[in-house]
């Protein structure tokens, strides 16, 4: 018989967190107790899986003693706080947040990328930035064929990426009304927002894990990443225009085909016929899309890509359940147990 999970979902009321729930089901992963958690706002509130409906519980220190995977997207001090009081329990914590991400003892995953990362881990196992996964989908057969020179980035972002929040303050200015919450103090609708800048030479929090993300993912730690990160009043997906420069020559339908036959990928380029992805068409579904190629002729071996994927799904959700069902096949739920200290 299959074995079955005791599976926790932190943040179970937010956004990627109903989508984590949502996606367990779709992929049929083998859920044995599923428990779900959130503030104590939120507890009580009913939300069903698989025909059965399942309350939500405030989220406490002995949440974790009866569980096996915990999927944690719950913001950044529910992290910091309970990732480590989990995975002290002996629970895997595949955690959403970005402050686990470049810890050196914590596996930054893309299952089609670089799986053997998660042969070593200590509990707490780190999803990437939306927008680093969908880009290192697309980017690896190019850097396994023809490797990466230079990267560069220029991202569209769904405004789903600021949670809710985001969502309620587009939805509010396109009707016209004031919005209750607010995800920019800009107006987000017909205008481009930026994320947080904290960074005292101007790069923003996603520009800086856009530049650092891949190059842990990829084990590449001076790759050449050149990052603008913008958020647009779009839904469904974030966009990136990405221009490569790569040490090795090819041909773009060389480029074309290797994409089209590599994991996680459809290639939809027919410009000539108005056949491109875009973002609206990308929601819902967990590829990464990649059109436009070109070949760049101002260097010697370069391409331009433009790349497209739903961020709540494959650039959070799913991705994160991926990498629990990659654990799974690999046997890795038992771990040393030792304090990661930051
Ligand atoms: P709640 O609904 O009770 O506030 P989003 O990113 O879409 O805003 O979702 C954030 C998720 O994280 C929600 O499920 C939210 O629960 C949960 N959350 C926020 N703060 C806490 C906390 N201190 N403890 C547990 N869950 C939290």
């Amino acid at each position: 018989m299959k074995k079955l999970f005791n599976v926790a979902v932190v943040g179970a009321t937010g956004l990627v967190g109903r989508t984590m729930i949502k996606i367990l089901e779709e992929r049929n992963f083998p859920v044995g107790n599923l428990f779900l958690l959130a503030s104590e706002r939120s507890a009580g509130t009913v939300i069903s899986f698989k025909d059965t409906e399942y309350t939500v519980e405030a989220l406490m220190p002995d949440s974790f003693e009866d569980i096996d995977i915990a999927l944690f997207s719950a913001g950044k001090d529910v992290s910091i706080k309970y990732a480590p009081i989990a995975a002290a329990c002996g629970c895997v914590v595949i955690d959403n947040g970005s402050f686990w991400r470049m810890h050196p003892e914590v596996p930054l995953i893309v299952p089609e990328v670089n799986p053997e990362a998660l042969n070593n881990h200590n509990g707490i196992i780190a999803n990437p930035n939306c927008s680093t996964i969908q880009l290192m989908v697309a980017l690896k057969p190019i850097e396994d064929n023809f490797k990466l020179k230079r990267v560069i980035v220029s991202t569209y972002q769904s405004i789903t990426g600021a949670g809710q929040k985001g969502i309620d303050q587009l939805t509010a200015e396109i009707s016209g009304e004031i919005p209750q919450q607010r995800a920019s103090k800009h107006q987000i609708a017909y205008n481009t927002v930026f994320h947080t800048v904290s960074d005292p030479d101007g790069f923003s929090e996603e520009e800086i894990k856009m530049i650092n993300e891949p190059r842990k993912i990829l084990s590449r730690p001076d790759l050449p990443m050149v990052v603008t990160c913008v958020r647009l009043p779009i839904l469904g997906g974030h966009g990136e225009s990405v221009n490569v420069e790569t040490e090795k020559s090819f041909h773009i339908q060389q480029l074309r085909e290797l994409l089209s036959n590599s994991p996680g990928i459809t290639v939809i380029d027919e410009p000539l016929v108005d056949k491109f992805p875009t973002p609206l068409d990308a929601g819902g579904y967990d590829s990464v899309f990649v059109g436009r190629l070109r070949k760049d002729t101002t260097v010697d071996n370069g391409a331009y890509l433009w790349i497209v994927s739903d961020n709540v799904r494959k650039g959070a959700a799913t991705n994160a359940v991926q990498i629990a069902e990659l654990l799974i096949e690999k046997d890795g739920l038992d771990f040393e147990r030792k304090e990661l200290i930051y």
